[in-house]
């Protein structure tokens, strides 16, 4: 090409949750079954969306309206609907102008930072979900910033590293919440949250909150929503189907600005992302029409909770299989439904591996393997190979810590059973 194509900032760009797919696509070739715990789609995960659900979109698919364009910001009456929920919860109040809706929130993320000047940074926590730190190390073509989450502190944030750095560099214009979080599972406390919010107060910053598990929670724990405590900040909440109903092949998701009208840049950022939306018409109508019927519908709620209890009993099953393993730090999680497993300190050893019978199976396992690979990355190989377990290394999460990401979606408790048992074998044959 006469000139360069690609940016330095592509090089950030990479989701491993979709890419071990080809990996374990190549293992199950060579006749091994596959128990995938990779991604956190639970339809793939054999959950049934409730039949008075599929009615509703049903009856929409029969309505001539659902088939044109819509509002570039999203259908009024919707965005209306979701205003007076929040409203509800009696914090920070908006109306339906201040909601703008995307193609799925990974859409929102992707335009959210792509508008944001390059040398501005969103700092995020670490574990990262991809999609975010991918979308903001290639804005400002850089490695992403992120404050650390803490394994032996229930994966709360060390507010000391988060500070430190909203302190030193002025470059710093927004913190992210991923809240519950993926892929730790940790539920923000109040405390920490409050914290948060004045650290952005007192340096002008504004907060990004993605709550798209912001409704599963379990055993005891809630998730405050950003409306409840950013008082006068400027804060983006994203919100959506994808987990929640689930349907997240909908591909919809919105964001809720709050306190549009306590800085102009803030403003502008809420303009920019609407004449984005403008040029691109609009986004995904039917979903948008199904959310009022569905989340007003009085088997809503109740089903919720139902859901929250099933995953809250996984959590439970999960932590019996992992919870004594000396190899690893372990957390219950209360919120999303992800745990994050950590390889403690000293513990990974060059030469570590797991038996695998089938010979194919071994030679495609050796190929793969290089010199500078990261110890967990091998882990989650062999993970693959010997045992059928699909899981997601954490160094892939743009964090320094060696460990592994599972889900909390089996609805098939004895299959759900199985996998945990492959993997507490696996780190103890491992390390044992
Ligand atoms: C924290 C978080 N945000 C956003 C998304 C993307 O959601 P959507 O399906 O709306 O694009 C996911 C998907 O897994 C997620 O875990």
């Amino acid at each position: 090409m006469r000139q360069k194509l690609i940016g330095e900032g592509a090089k950030e760009l990479s989701y491993e949750i979709r890419e071990i797919v080809q990996k374990a696509d190549q293992i199950q070739a060579a006749g091994q079954e596959i128990y995938w715990e990779n991604i956190g789609d639970p339809i793939q995960k054999n959950w049934e969306v409730p039949l008075w659900m599929k009615e509703i979109t049903s009856n929409l698919l029969l309505k001539n309206e659902t088939y044109g364009y819509c509002h570039s910001q999203g259908i009024p009456a919707t965005r209306k609907f979701l205003a007076e929920r929040t409203n509800a919860q009696g914090g920070v109040k908006i109306s339906e102008n201040d909601i703008l809706f995307f193609n799925g929130l990974g859409d929102a993320i992707a335009k959210l930072y792509q508008f944001i000047m390059p040398a501005s940074r969103i700092i995020g926590p670490s574990p990262a979900y991809s999609t975010h730190s991918s979308g903001e190390g290639a804005h400002a073509n850089a490695h992403p910033l992120t404050y650390k989450l803490d394994p032996e502190n229930n994966w709360y944030p060390d507010m000391e590293d988060l500070a430190n750095q909203v302190k030193y560099n002025p470059n710093i214009v927004g913190v992210l919440i991923i809240n519950p979080d993926n892929p730790t599972g940790m539920v923000y406390p109040l405390e920490i949250l409050k914290k948060i919010v004045a650290l952005a107060r007192q340096y002008n910053l504004f907060i990004i909150s993605d709550e798209i598990y912001g409704k599963i929670t379990y055993n005891g724990a809630r998730a405050y929503s950003l409306a409840e405590i950013i008082e006068d900040v400027p804060g983006i909440a994203m919100k959506g189907v994808s987990k929640e109903l689930p349907w997240p092949g909908a591909r919809c998701g919105w964001t809720e600005f709050y306190n549009r009208d306590k800085d102009q840049e803030f403003n502008k950022l809420f303009n920019t992302l609407l004449s984005a939306k403008m040029l691109e018409v609009c986004s995904t109508k039917m979903p948008q029409m199904a959310i009022p019927p569905i989340m007003s519908d009085p088997r809503y709620e109740k089903y919720i909770k139902e859901n929250n209890i099933k995953i809250g009993k996984r959590a439970e099953i999960i932590t019996s299989y992992l919870k004594e393993i000396p190899y690893i730090t372990f957390n219950p999680t209360f919120g999303a439904f992800y745990n994050t497993i950590i390889f403690k300190n000293g513990i990974l050893k060059p030469g570590q591996k797991l038996k695998i019978d089938n010979p194919e199976i071994q030679s495609i396992v050796d190929s793969w393997m290089t010199i500078d690979m990261a110890h967990d990355r091998k882990f989650v190989y062999y993970l693959l190979a010997a045992k059928g377990v699909c899981v997601v290394p954490i160094s892939s999460f743009c964090s320094g810590l060696q460990g592994f990401r599972v889900t909390l979606l089996e609805e098939n408790e004895t299959l759900l059973h199985e996998t945990f048992g492959r993997i507490r074998d696996a780190l103890n044959e491992y390390f044992g």
